[in-house]
C-alpha cells in the first residue's frame, strides 16, 4: 500500500458540452510516487477530466484538492503553480521553435518573463534533458523531429517546472517498443522522486506494466478503482466497455473465383525498399507485418504516391497504373489511411462533415463543379451511421471528438472514396478495445463487398483476428508469409522477432 500523502483528489467532477454529459460526478485520487492509470473507452471522459484539473476547461461542479489544499476555480497558470503538468494527446508543441525553446517555454511563462535570453532557455532545457538522461538535439526545430522525439520534448517541457502531478494522455501511441521503454524508465525515475503520475493508454499490456492502481471511467462515471493486480486483461476490458470484447479470429468470406485487386511487382524506392512483390485478392484482407523501419509504411506510401517509385509495377484490377502522385493513386482506386492521424489524417479545426467528404469531393460534385449540399449531407449521415461515430453534430470541429472517434472520421473519409484497394497503417492506434473490434468488423464488411485490404499493424492479435494472410517485410525486402491456419499470434510474433 502506498502511504504517501495524497497529491491530488477530485470529487464529484461534472462537465457537459451542450447535451453531452462528458463527466457525471467523477472522483479520483492519486498519491505522491504513485502511477495511476486512468482507463476508459473512447469518449468516456478521460481527457476532459485531465483538462479540468489542468485548468484548461471549467467544471460545472465538483471539488479539487491539490497537495491537501482545496482549490477553487483553477486557471492554467494556477494549476501549473501548484505543480500540475499535462502532456496532452496532441502534445501542443510549437513546431517552428527549437527543442530548447519548447522545453523552456512553460518555465518562461510561469516566471512571467517571456523574453529570456537564448542562453537561459538552453540552460533550462539542458538541465531537464540531462536529468532524464536523454539525447535530444536542443537546436533542432521541433517540426523536423520524429513523433517519438516530440513526445520526449513534451515530457521535458512538463518537467522544466516543479511538477507534483504529471498527467500523460496517451503518451505512447506513436512510440516504438524501445522508446516506450525509455519513457517508462523516465516514469520510474519520476515516481522515485515522489511525482504522482496519471497515465492514459489503450494498450492493456502497458497499463499492467507501469501502473500501481487503475481507475476505470465509463460514460463519464467511475465504475472501478483498485490496485492493478486486482485486474486481468479481460476484466479490465470488460470494466471499461461494459461488455466482454474478444479478438477472435473471424475471417470474411472469400469470393468463389478470386481475382486480384492489386498486384505489386518488384517495386522499389531507392534506399527505402527493393523488389517488393505481393498480390491482394478482391475480398482479401492481407496483413503487412514488420518492425518499425522495416519499410512497411514506405511501401504503402509509395503505392499511394507519397514516395517516389523507382522501379517495378503496380496493377489495380488487372491494369498497370502509373503512380506519380496521390492523385494518380486515388484515380486508380487506391486509398490510404495514414498512421499519424494528428498530422496527416484530419483537419482538426474543420467540421466532421467537411473531413468526411474531403477525399471524395468528385462523388458529391454536380456538373459545373458545384458541391451538392444534399448529397454531402446524405453521405456524411451514412458514414457517421456506418462507423457509429459518436458526435453531437456533424458541424462540430473534429477537434471536439474523442481520439477514437477522430480515428473513425479518418477511416470514413477514405471509405467514402469507394476504393478498390484500401491500405491502412495502424488504424486502431489510440482506439479502445470495443471500437477496435468494430473497425475490424468494418474491414470484413468492406472485403466481403469486394475490396482488397492491406493492413499494416504493430498489433499482432489484431492482424490475426482479420487477416487471411500475413506478409512479412524486413530491411526493405519481403520476407515470407503465413496463410490460413498458420496465422496465429505466436507464429507471427516468432517471425517478427527472429
Ligand atoms: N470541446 C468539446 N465540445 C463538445 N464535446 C466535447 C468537447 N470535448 C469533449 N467532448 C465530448 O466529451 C466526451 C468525452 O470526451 P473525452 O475527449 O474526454 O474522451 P476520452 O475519454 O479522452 O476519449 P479517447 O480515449 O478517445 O481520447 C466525448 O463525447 C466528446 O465528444
Ligand atoms: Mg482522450
Amino acid at each position: 500500500m502506498n502511504e504517501q500523502p495524497l497529491a491530488l483528489r477530485a470529487r464529484g467532477v461534472r462537465k457537459s458540452y451542450g447535451g453531452v454529459h462528458a463527466l457525471k460526478g467523477v472522483d479520483i485520487e492519486v498519491r505522491a510516487g504513485e502511477v495511476l492509470c486512468l482507463a476508459g473507452a473512447n469518449g468516456s471522459g478521460k481527457s476532459t477530466l485531465i483538462k479540468i484539473i489542468a485548468g484548461v476547461e471549467n467544471t460545472d461542479d465538483g471539488e479539487i484538492e491539490i497537495g491537501g489544499e482545496a482549490v477553487g476555480r483553477l486557471s492554467v497558470s494556477g494549476a501549473v503553480d501548484r505543480g500540475i503538468q499535462v502532456i496532452f494527446q496532441d502534445m501542443s508543441l510549437f513546431p517552428n521553435l527549437t527543442v530548447a525553446e519548447n522545453i523552456a517555454m512553460s518555465a518562461r511563462i510561469a516566471r512571467g518573463r517571456r523574453l529570456v535570453s537564448e542562453r537561459d532557455a538552453r540552460r533550462v532545457a539542458q538541465a531537464v534533458v540531462d536529468r532524464l538522461g536523454l539525447h535530444l538535439d536542443l537546436d533542432a526545430e521541433v517540426g523536423d523531429l520524429p513523433i517519438s522525439d516530440r513526445q520526449l520534448v513534451a515530457i521535458c517541457r512538463a518537467l522544466a517546472l516543479d511538477v507534483k502531478v504529471l498527467f500523460m494522455d496517451e503518451p505512447t501511441t506513436a512510440l516504438t517498443w524501445r522508446e516506450v521503454d525509455t519513457l517508462f524508465g523516465v516514469v520510474e525515475q519520476l515516481k522515485a522522486q515522489g511525482v504522482a503520475i496519471v497515465f492514459v493508454s489503450h494498450k492493456t499490456e502497458e497499463v499492467f506494466g507501469i501502473s500501481d492502481r487503475i481507475t476505470v471511467i465509463r460514460n463519464g462515471e467511475v465504475v472501478a478503482d483498485d490496485v492493478a493486480a486486482a485486474f486481468t486483461h479481460d476484466s479490465l476490458v470488460e470494466a471499461l466497455l461494459g461488455y466482454a470484447a474478444t479478438e477472435e479470429r473471424v475471417l470474411s468470406a472469400l469470393p468463389a473465383d478470386p481475382s486480384p485487386a492489386m498486384e505489386v511487382e518488384e517495386l522499389s524506392s531507392t534506399d527505402l525498399f527493393a523488389d517488393v512483390s505481393f498480390t491482394i485478392g478482391k475480398g482479401e484482407i492481407v496483413g503487412l507485418a514488420g518492425l518499425l523501419g522495416s519499410g512497411r509504411a514506405e511501401v504503402a506510401e509509395a503505392v499511394f504516391g507519397k514516395l517516389p517509385i523507382t522501379g517495378g509495377t503496380v496493377r489495380v484490377d488487372g491494369r498497370v497504373v502509373e503512380i506519380r502522385g496521390v492523385e494518380d493513386a486515388l484515380a486508380a482506386g487506391i486509398a490510404y489511411v495514414p498512421g499519424d492521424r494528428l498530422t496527416q489524417g484530419v483537419f482538426l479545426e474543420q467540421s466532421i462533415g467537411t473531413n468526411l467528404v474531403a477525399a471524395s469531393l468528385d462523388g458529391v460534385t454536380r456538373t459545373g463543379g458545384v458541391l451538392d449540399g444534399r448529397r454531402i449531407d446524405e453521405q456524411v449521415t451514412a458514414l457517421i451511421d456506418d462507423l457509429s461515430i459518436k458526435i453531437g453534430s456533424a458541424e462540430d470541429a473534429v477537434s471536439t471528438l474523442s481520439g477514437g472517434n477522430q480515428q473513425r472520421v479518418v477511416l470514413g473519409k477514405w471509405l467514402a472514396t469507394e476504393p478498390q484497394v484500401l491500405i491502412l497503417n495502424g488504424p486502431t492506434v489510440g482506439v479502445d478495445a470495443g471500437s477496435k473490434a468494430a473497425i475490424m468488423q468494418i474491414l470484413r464488411r468492406q472485403a466481403e463487398a469486394g475490396m482488397g485490404v492491406l493492413l499494416i499493424s504493430d498489433d499482432v492479435p489484431e492482424l490475426v483476428s482479420v487477416c487471411h494472410r500475413v506478409l512479412f517485410i524486413r530491411r526493405g525486402r519481403m520476407d515470407g508469409e503465413v496463410a490460413g491456419d498458420e496465422v496465429t499470434v505466436s507464429s507471427v510474433r516468432e517471425r517478427l522477432e527472429k
